[in-house]
């Protein structure tokens, strides 16, 4: 049997994150750039994207580029963003077809005209799918997020826009994730367990899976594997076992 005829279908999570890790080492393993990882992690990002699209998933987030990344070689990075431009032009097409809409989260406006130019132009095309959301997170820390969305709540206090007192709802609207629900899985590849500063605050009850797959080897199955897992786990939410039975009977009663 395969892990895509394991999964139950009727519990699968609306939206699932991804850090995409271990490029550059599976391209060190085979004695090349660091590049020709993540020139190979394209076929990952695109057999992961296909994954969720088949399962009629809501929301598929993958971390491409944190704030953290420009710290890289300038060759690299250099190489990373045209290696998304060529990435968003190649795969329009598929996204049209598979009724993928595509977005982005992250500081966008630090990115170059070229990456805007292709990125606007795709998720402009895509704005009217109504499948998978796809969300890119490009130039993203969770850090940066929460700080931008205090700032936005101390301009609107000041203008004497924030008409409510300050709760978890309230402030979530501040985000970049505003429309879209908390991921429920976060799937890290490449055998490092940890957060490395993504959606710190939309992960705060998420399931986290690690893999030690390194990126360019992830596939279909890899991804299923790992929703299979998720299905497996019991999700208190702080309560207790015994609650959660009592409310899933009342539930089918
Ligand atoms: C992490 O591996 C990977 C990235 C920082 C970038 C991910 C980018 C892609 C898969 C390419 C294109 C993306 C899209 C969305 C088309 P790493 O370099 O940190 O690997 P290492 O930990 O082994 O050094």
């Amino acid at each position: 049997m395969t892990y895509k005829e394991k999964i139950d279908k009727s519990k699968l999570p609306s939206h699932i994150a991804v850090i995409m890790d271990g490029n550059g080492r599976w391209a060190k393993q085979k004695g090349n750039q660091r590049i020709f990882g993540h020139r190979n992690g394209v076929t990952a990002v695109r057999e992961t994207v296909e994954a969720a699209a088949e399962l009629a998933l809501s929301f598929l987030t993958l971390y491409a580029f944190s704030t953290e990344n420009w710290q890289r070689p300038q060759i690299e990075v250099d190489a990373l963003m045209s290696l998304l431009v060529s990435s968003l032009h190649d795969e329009t097409p598929t996204l049209m077809k598979n009724n993928i809409r595509l977005t982005a989260i992250g500081d966008t406006s630090a990115l170059s005209a070229d990456v805007n130019k292709e990125l606007q132009a795709t998720i402009d095309k895509t704005a009217k799918n109504t499948g998978l959301n796809l969300v890119l997170a490009l130039n993203y820390s969770g850090r940066w997020e929460i700080i931008r969305a205090a700032r936005c709540i101390q301009a609107d206090a000041a203008a004497g826009k924030l008409k409510q007192a300050m709760s978890e709802n309230v402030f979530a609207e501040y985000l970049t994730t505003r429309n879209m629900p908390d991921p429920e899985l976060l799937i890290r590849t490449s055998g490092e367990y940890r957060i490395s500063n993504f959606l710190l605050w939309q992960l705060a009850y998420t399931e986290l899976y690690f893999t030690p797959t390194l990126w360019p080897d992830f596939r279909k199955e890899d991804f299923f594997k790992a929703i299979v897992d998720f299905q497996q786990r019991e999700r208190r939410f702080g309560k207790t076992s015994e609650q959660l039975e009592q409310y899933e009977s009342s539930q089918n009663q």
